[in-house]
């Protein structure tokens, strides 16, 4: 009790201040996604997304080297392919966009942790995550399509595979397919609880994947729902799914929250390409000290129970991390 009690003591100074931190960031926590195109030489900047570029792999290679170097332990690829058709044949080549990609990190950055995306929707002709027959995503046949991607990845050399989609039984499909073909070890990262969000426009403009009608509602997570997660995410563990994740993040704390008071597998959180943009457009405008907002935010979803951010921040995060490790 107040006077024997005041909680201001342990704030009157720094180092007391870091001693009694609760919540830490460090570089290890992060994922850094990037996009991937075909070609050589080619780096362009995502106009809502100022920092984040389509690269090719030379240039991937080398950003890669790069984001290693700051201490970030992975990276997550998403292609943007030349061809897209019907049945997002380009996606499951085995001498895809992503694909190659693969191959070449794995050559330069051994220890880099390669993660792929994969779902349909940055390579089909529609912008949809799956098969389309008389205006629905038809899921079985959706989810064989998703599984042979996963492998042409996993072939390459990807270290791990996250499934973006949202169809029902992927998780346990890619994973039967995966120890059919000896690749015991490869763990998935589910995007278990996945929500339809308006925060994905910069990188559905990003990947050219904005549905041509409709919208993705019959497969993601409906936003006002956090039971449903947890059903979804029981139904992933059941499956084989090593990591869960929730997504988006910033508008998900609650269900990062339950969802790691619950379950015992690592949970990653994608804090996704609208949160980002709306942090670099608002410090643009100086109306917010862009920073020190990026790291309150990459605090929060660690604090509400994630182990693995996915983050266009990472980068410079990390480095604002170094700085600080004095
Ligand atoms: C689907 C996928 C999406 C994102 C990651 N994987 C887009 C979508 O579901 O429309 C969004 C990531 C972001 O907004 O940063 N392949």
């Amino acid at each position: 009790m107040f006077p024997v009690t005041r909680m201001r003591r342990l704030r009157m100074k720094e180092p007391i201040r870091r001693m009694v931190e609760e919540t830490k960031l460090a570089a290890a926590d992060f994922i850094y996604p990037m996009f991937v195109v075909f070609g050589a030489d080619k780096k362009e900047e995502i106009p809502a997304m100022p920092g984040i570029f389509r690269l090719s792999t030379d240039h991937l290679v080398r950003e890669a080297e790069r984001v290693r170097r700051l201490g970030i332990k992975a990276v997550i690829l998403f292609g943007i392919p030349e061809i897209k058709d019907e049945m997002g044949s380009s996606g499951y080549d085995d001498d895809g966009v992503v694909q190659r990609a693969v191959r070449a990190l794995k050559e330069h950055i051994p220890d880099l942790v390669v993660i792929t995306d994969v779902c349909l929707c940055e390579y089909t002709n529609h912008g949809h995550c799956g098969i389309v027959a008389d205006g629905t995503i038809v899921n079985d046949p959706t989810v064989e399509l998703l599984t042979r991607m996963a492998l042409t990845h996993v072939r390459a050399g990807a270290d791990m595979v996250a499934p973006s989609d949202m169809m029902d039984g992927r998780v346990g499909s890619i994973r039967r397919a995966l120890d059919e073909e000896g690749f015991v070890d490869i763990p998935i990262m589910s995007y278990t609880a996945k929500y339809a969000s308006g925060f994905y426009g910069p990188f559905r403009e990003a990947a050219g994947s904005v549905p041509a009608f409709g919208d993705r509602r019959s497969h993601q997570m409906d936003p006002p729902n956090v039971r449903e997660a947890l059903r979804q995410a029981a139904a992933d563990v059941e499956e084989g799914a090593d990591i869960i994740m929730v997504k988006p993040a910033l508008a998900y704390l609650d269900v990062i929250s339950l969802v790691r008071d619950r379950f015992d597998l690592p949970i990653a959180a994608y804090s996704v390409s609208g949160e980002y943009s709306m942090v670099k457009a608002a410090a643009k405008n100086g109306w917010i000290d862009g920073e020190r907002v990026m790291m309150e935010i990459l605090l929060a979803i660690k604090r509400s129970g994630a182990d693995l951010i996915i983050s266009y921040f990472a980068p410079e995060a990390a480095e604002i991390l170094a700085r600080q490790t004095s």
